[in-house]
């Protein structure tokens, strides 16, 4: 038995561990664990307390993927949800599809029963004005809704670096079954509807049986054109040992390099309960908990370079 997180899962990962102990699924530790981190108002990256989009409105995305049966829930952009990993795990349980966002997303939160909650705290909000009014002036901050051109704004108001995160849980249950859980607030003054890696399979998030399993934190476009966590299997599928495997998919990022100068985590897991992580940053850590292990123990992750200038964010 084993969980894997990014480190901002602390809040979580002994819930999850405590999970598997009492022979729960992987699937369940999973959610256990992420659910708290999405409750955390203090993390400004998942959930509850995220930075909102350029409007103020905070919009969440999540996935889970089940290393089993290859089944996956996601939703995306969905707003007034505090846990969008258990409307992504109902997706995966109740519907014949594996991605709803926006509206529809919510809608189908309703229909399965979640509650409504608002998410943006005074803290974020602060957070969020205060960058808001360095980049735009006033006299556009006042209707930015009624805005027809948000793109410019977008674009300076993320021109400084910010450190962007999300959260990522990978566990193996006592029978060997693997599941990986993603969930973000995305960007934060990220244009409305932007959808980032965490909710696409294959990209922020993939797990198998049969290999191992990957999740992302870090700048999603960069884990979406790269098809990131799906690569990490791969390459564990095409015989390469964990950390050759992701190592191999960083530096499939530095092509990408040019185009988005971002920063780029992994945690992975392999069939066998191996676990590694790996980051484009000095000094990055992961965590992990075994069934013997009594509380998290952190690790650092692999530096690989992916390029010149590795922006946070
Ligand atoms: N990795 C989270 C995001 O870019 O939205």
């Amino acid at each position: 038995m084993i969980i894997v997180a990014s480190s901002n899962g602390k809040v979580g990962i002994s819930a999850a561990m405590r999970v598997l102990r009492n022979g729960g699924s992987a699937i369940d530790a999973v959610e256990a664990g992420i659910r708290l981190v999405e409750s955390n108002p203090q993390d400004k990256t998942v959930g509850l307390g995220g930075i909102p989009n350029l409007l103020g409105e905070v919009e969440l995305d999540a996935s889970i993927m089940d290393g089993q049966t290859l089944a996956a829930g996601a939703v995306g952009a969905l707003q007034g949800y505090e846990h969008p990993i258990s409307i992504a795990r109902k997706v995966m349980e109740e519907l014949p599809h594996v991605l709803l966002v926006g509206s529809g997303a919510e809608r189908f939160a309703a229909e399965m029963g979640f509650d409504r909650r608002e998410l943006l705290t005074e803290e974020a909000k602060e957070v969020w004005e205060e960058r808001l009014h360095k980049a735009i002036p006033e006299t556009m901050l006042a209707n930015l809704k009624e805005e027809p051109a948000l793109r410019q704004w977008v674009k300076r108001v993320r021109e400084s670096p910010w450190a962007g995160g999300t959260v990522n849980f990978l566990a193996q249950d006592a029978d060997g079954n693997i599941c990986a859980g993603v969930s973000t607030s995305g960007q934060g003054w990220k244009y409305p509807g932007r959808v980032g890696d965490s909710p696409l399979i294959g990209a922020g998030n993939y797990a198998d049986n049969r290999y191992g399993a990957a999740a992302c934190t870090g700048l999603g476009e960069m884990a979406i054109l790269a098809g990131t966590a799906r690569s990490v299997v791969l390459y564990l599928k095409m015989g390469l040992p964990l950390e050759e495997a992701g190592r191999q998919a960083m530096k499939d990022l530095h092509a990408l390099a040019s185009l988005y100068p971002g920063t780029m985590n992994i945690v992975a897991l392999d069939k066998d309960g191996r676990h590694a992580a790996f980051s484009n940053r000095e000094e990055a850590v992961y965590i992990y908990m075994t069934g013997e292990t009594d509380e998290p123990e952190e690790l650092p992750r692999v530096l690989v370079p992916t390029g010149e200038n590795n922006r946070r964010g």
